[in-house]
């Protein structure tokens, strides 16, 4: 079953193919018929908020052929208490693959793990696997190979951060991420990578994160779900500004998952500025979704 779920779980030859459809797709030169996904239904379990997620699977999947459903948790059985499992074993007879955005990374294995038909990650508090896809694919349009390069984050350690190191041990660039001492990524994660051979560097300065850097993220500094309510007391000297941003190369891009929280994380002067990529970015989602699609459903 072609589940994509999280990063650490498939071959770097499936990303890099992943990754030609995406771009074959955005280039309008599909290998494969103008519909591949003529009559395929994809449903969409969402249990927090979603604007580029929903729309660009949505659109997508409407333009390689198929069709999609939309269901907020709140109007399911979930609700009132029907498993994980039996609901993955009904939609599994009647769709064709399965996205879902939850709190809890668990259910994401509880879902994948009884249903029939393949399931897509599009989003957990832990991971953010097709966001991550949709950036690689914006940096190479941008800046070539990630390869050797240096992405720098400043931040939260969240979902993002924590899917940024994954995609080191398949993109061989160095990771450098400055986040407050309680606020750093998944430790497991971190100790996945380093015994894959990545360059994970962690620190509490942004400075000595963004130093030299081709890329430099960030992503708010609340994200859904988190209960926590000390972080805008902990994150604003790790905010993305122009004077943080001299410390990157001068060719340096900017780069941010959206919705952006301006004046946070971010100023308007960077993430409006000549290095942000953050629109292709989000246009990329629906490109490298269909990819994602298509290995899916192949
Ligand atoms: N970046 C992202 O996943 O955006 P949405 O929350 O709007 O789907
Ligand atoms: N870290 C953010 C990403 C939103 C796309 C969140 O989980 O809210």
């Amino acid at each position: 079953m072609n589940n994509f779920i999280d990063l650490d779980h498939i071959d770097t030859s499936i990303l890099r193919h992943i990754l030609m459809l995406g771009k074959s797709f955005k280039n309008g030169i599909s290998r494969y018929c103008k519909q591949p996904l003529k009559d395929r239904i994809l449903a969409m379990i969402f249990e927090k908020p979603s604007t580029r997620t929903r729309v660009s699977f949505e659109v997508g999947m409407y333009q390689l052929g198929g069709s999609t459903i939309v269901l907020n948790h709140n109007d399911m059985q979930l609700v009132r208490g029907e498993t994980i499992a039996d609901t993955a074993r009904v939609l599994s007879r009647y769709v064709d693959v399965i996205m879902i955005r939850t709190d809890d990374r668990n259910k994401l294995a509880e879902l994948a793990k009884y249903s029939t038909v393949p399931i897509i990650n599009g989003l957990t508090n832990y991971t953010h696997p097709c966001q991550v896809m949709a950036d690689v694919m914006t940096y190479e349009e941008h800046r070539g190979s990630l390869e050797g390069k240096i992405v720098s984050w400043s931040g939260d350690g969240n979902n993002m951060a924590n899917t940024w190191i994954q995609a080191t041990v398949h993109f061989g660039f160095e990771i450098r991420l400055a986040c407050p001492i309680d606020l750093m990524p998944d430790a497991k994660i971190i100790n996945w990578a380093r015994n894959k051979g990545a360059n994970v560097l962690l620190t509490n300065d942004p400075v000595e994160a963004v130093q030299d850097a081709d890329c430099v993220l960030t992503d708010t500094w609340v994200s859904m779900g988190c209960l926590k309510n000390n972080h805008h007391d902990l994150l604003p000297s790790f905010q993305i500004n122009e004077k943080l941003m001299t410390h990157a190369k001068p060719n340096a891009v900017f780069m941010h998952c959206l919705p952006a929280h301006r004046g946070k994380e971010v100023t308007d002067s960077v993430i409006d500025g000549p290095q942000s990529l953050v629109w292709d970015e989000a246009e990329n989602r629906m490109h490298i979704q269909k990819g994602i699609l298509t290995w899916c459903l192949s």
